[in-house]
This record gives structure tokens, C-alpha cells and sequence, in this order.
């Protein structure tokens, strides 16, 4: 008798190992998903390491205190893009991104975004945005801003000016002036 109770201890203490193993394993695994990316802050920039950004993801990084959204487009999203979402794209290492300012352009309520359909939600006041950031419809009057930024490999240097983000602010897409949204 006794030594069936030892058997059914054994069996319970080896199946409750297992058990705390595998949750000790699924919460890693959620740990490095909820993880940020590696980003230093420094003299009025924010530098991001995107070597392990996942695609449509949002990561929200600060910038001079103000958060910022990046995602990294999937095959989807880029064949959907409007010209105007492509004139807001940032090639990094081959790979397009979406980047701006997360402050909604009405009163600056921070958008939150979903994943399908893929597009920005101001609860505030009803603004929509689409992934690029694009005022859609509500009273949002302009484009979420794209700030000055700087590629270097895989990492966005966010708050330094390249050629990449003055061809943004020559051509009108960075959110200082109203775009035309049939484009
Ligand atoms: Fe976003 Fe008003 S602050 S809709």
C-alpha cells in the first residue's frame, strides 16, 4: 500500500515537474514576445536596433517624449500600398517600414492600432488612421508626423536627418501639410 502511495507521489511529483518546466518555457516564450527592441536614447535621438523586429507588429519607442510607432510591413501590406503609403515607407536593410509620431494630429490622443484590418483607431474623438499613418476619416487634418530619421543597416536612428527623410518632407508626405487621400 504504501509503496503504491510512494509510485503515485513520484508519478505526480515527475508530472508536476513537467508541468512547471513547460510554463517555465511558455512564459519565456511570451516574455520575448512582449519584449521591446533594443533602443538607446541619446542627445535627442533615439537609436533602434530592428535586426529582430517581426512583421506587423507595433513597437512603440520614445523619441524626445513622444512615443512612436514602428512596423515592419509584411507581403500583404506592402502589396496594398497606396502611392502615398509607399512616398511614407522606410527602406531599412531591404525591408519596409512605417514610422511616425503616435500622436493623434486632432488633440493628440495616442491611436491604437489593429492588427487586422491593419489601421490606427483615435478612441478620443473617432479618428482612423490607416498603417501608414494616413488620416482616413474623422477630424484628424493631417497624416501622423514623420520624424527625421537616419538608416544605418538594420538600425533607425530616430531624430537624425538623411536624404531618405528630406525626399519625405520635399514631396509633402510627412505630415506637416493635408495629402491628397485618393492617392
Ligand atoms: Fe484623436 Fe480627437 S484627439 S480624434
Amino acid at each position: 500500500m504504501s509503496e503504491e502511495i510512494n509510485r503515485r507521489d513520484a508519478m505526480g511529483l515527475a508530472l508536476g515537474t513537467c508541468a512547471a518546466v513547460g510554463g517555465v518555457f511558455a512564459l519565456a516564450g511570451m516574455k520575448k514576445a512582449w519584449d521591446p527592441l533594443p533602443s538607446v536614447k541619446a542627445a535627442g535621438t533615439t537609436t533602434v536596433d530592428l535586426s529582430n523586429a517581426q512583421e506587423n507588429v507595433l513597437y512603440t519607442e520614445t523619441w524626445r517624449g513622444k512615443p512612436v510607432f514602428i512596423i515592419k510591413k509584411n507581403e500583404e501590406m506592402i502589396k496594398k500600398s497606396s502611392p502615398n503609403d509607399r512616398a511614407r515607407e522606410i527602406d531599412i536593410n531591404g525591408d519596409k517600414y512605417v514610422m511616425f509620431v503616435a500622436l493623434c494630429t486632432h488633440l493628440g490622443c495616442i491611436p491604437a492600432y489593429n492588427s487586422e484590418p491593419k489601421d490606427f483607431f483615435c478612441a478620443c474623438h473617432g479618428a482612423t488612421y490607416d498603417v501608414s499613418g494616413i488620416n482616413v476619416s474623422g477630424p484628424a487634418p493631417l497624416p501622423m508626423l514623420i520624424p527625421a530619421f537616419k538608416v544605418d543597416g538594420t538600425t533607425l536612428i530616430i531624430g537624425e536627418e538623411s536624404e531618405a527623410y528630406k525626399k519625405i518632407v520635399a514631396n509633402g508626405m510627412d505630415g506637416s501639410k493635408p495629402l491628397d487621400k485618393k492617392a
